[in-house]
């Protein structure tokens, strides 16, 4: 399948059928090509947990409020947004560009990039993601209203900002796993009508992570499987060029 005919393909599915299994290692296969997603500073701030055990997906399913897309789903796929690794996530990307930037910078260039690198991943990262009761969110878009008087700066660095950057990232691999699925002929259907306390408690999460999507997949019931037509407001009151 191209491109256009995996995005065309793509529903949201409602009912699966229940006679129809999906190959689990195929499904960690597009979960490893949702990978391939780009991330914020490349943080990578994200999980994946594929649930194949009936019992867990019956109680996630019941945290999905029942829907018929759980209820029928052949494997369910919990996409976690993880901003409490993000210590973790910026030396392992550190430790990355160091060697990047040895393998593939010129020589005079090195010392400086690398310098860079370190300034971004060893001081910026952790000062942006650092939480507090919102304090720090506070103090920081402060400093970057103070800032923004002079020179361009990015604004959106509150708590609640740099939690909106988070699951905007981790969305951006819910939807390439998506579209890899449709590529295998697997369907899916993305949801946020779910309990995440539940969830988290089912999947054993610190409280501090977050639960972007859940994804139930399997294969459409046929015409049962989708709610109908697609719907979208007309292109040209969505696109402007300038
Ligand atoms: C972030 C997000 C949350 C969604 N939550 C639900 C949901 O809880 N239940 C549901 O049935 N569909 C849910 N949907 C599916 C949308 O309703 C669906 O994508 C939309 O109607 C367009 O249909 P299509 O995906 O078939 O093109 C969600 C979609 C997104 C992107």
């Amino acid at each position: 399948m191209d491109l256009e005919n995996a995005l065309n393909y793509r529903r949201a599915v409602r009912v699966f059928d229940k006679n129809k299994p999906i190959d689990p290692e195929r499904v960690e296969h597009c979960l490893e090509l949702a990978t391939l997603a780009p991330s914020s500073s490349n943080m990578q701030l994200w999980e994946f947990y594929q649930i194949t055990q009936p019992e867990l997906m019956a109680e996630i399913s019941k945290a999905c409020l029942g829907q018929t897309a759980t209820e029928t789903a052949a494997e369910i796929v919990v996409f976690v947004t993880r901003q409490d690794l993000y210590r973790k996530r910026a030396r392992f990307v550190l430790d990355f560009e160091r060697g990047n930037v040895r393998r593939n910078s010129p020589k005079e260039r090195q010392d400086k990039r690398i310098k860079d690198r370190e300034l971004y991943y060893g001081k910026l990262m952790p000062f942006l993601y650092a939480r507090c009761f919102g304090i720090l969110g506070m103090l920081r878009t402060l400093l970057a209203q103070a800032i923004g008087l002079f020179r361009p700066i990015v604004r959106e660095v509150s708590e609640c900002d740099m939690r909106a950057t988070v699951h905007k990232s981790c969305a951006l691999a819910a939807q390439t796993f998506m579209i890899a699925m449709a590529c295998e002929g697997y369907d899916t259907c993305p949801l946020e009508g779910f309990d995440s306390r539940r969830i988290k408690k089912l999947l054993r999460l610190p409280r501090r992570a977050g639960i972007n999507m859940i994804i139930p997949c399997g294969i459409r019931d046929g015409e049962k499987g989708i709610w109908g037509e697609r719907g979208r407001v007309p292109f040209d009151e969505v696109y402007h060029r300038i």
